[in-house]
């Protein structure tokens, strides 16, 4: 069976009571339920993660690179600032891995810093604006 890393960046774990009226009130654990559910649709295996850490982020992307496992990747406000984790998707994507950038709103309609990604030029393909939605169109993207 195929196993996909779904990986979140910070302020994620707030999902459901932070700025719903820009990210819904579907909670973070909903969206662990519907990823499994659609996973077991699609007979993939789901791993979801979420850290408030660089570092950690980093890390679990060097993992995926070592296991061969492709990422859907929330980068949250990492998005429009992390060089270091750019490098870490670029490690993915250049491995020959797909690496789906997913956003839950739609950066490039809100702030002027929010219409930067320094992610998407070496993700694989980016999903943004469909709610929780995102997630489940990247899933069934990389479930092919
Ligand atoms: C986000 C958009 C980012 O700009 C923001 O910092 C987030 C969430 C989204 O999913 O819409 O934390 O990545």
């Amino acid at each position: 069976m195929k196993n996909i890393l779904v990986l979140n960046g910070p302020n994620l774990n707030r999902l459901g009571s932070r700025e719903p009226d820009v990210y819904g009130s579907a909670s973070y654990a909903d969206l662990a339920s519907s990823l499994s559910e659609l996973a077991a649709d699609l007979a993939v295996s789901v791993e979801l993660k979420q850290t408030n850490d660089e570092a950690e982020l980093i890390g679990w992307l060097h993992q995926a690179v070592d296991s061969k496992i492709d990422v859907i990747l929330n980068p949250a406000a990492f998005t429009h600032y992390s060089y270091a984790l750019r490098d870490a998707c670029a490690m993915v994507t250049t491995a020959g891995l797909k690496l789906v950038e997913v956003h839950i709103s739609n950066p490039h309609s809100r702030e002027e810093f929010r219409h930067k990604s320094v992610i998407s030029a070496v993700a694989t393909g980016v999903i943004a604006g469909f709610g929780l939605d995102s997630y489940r169109l990247a899933l069934r993207q990389l479930a092919h």
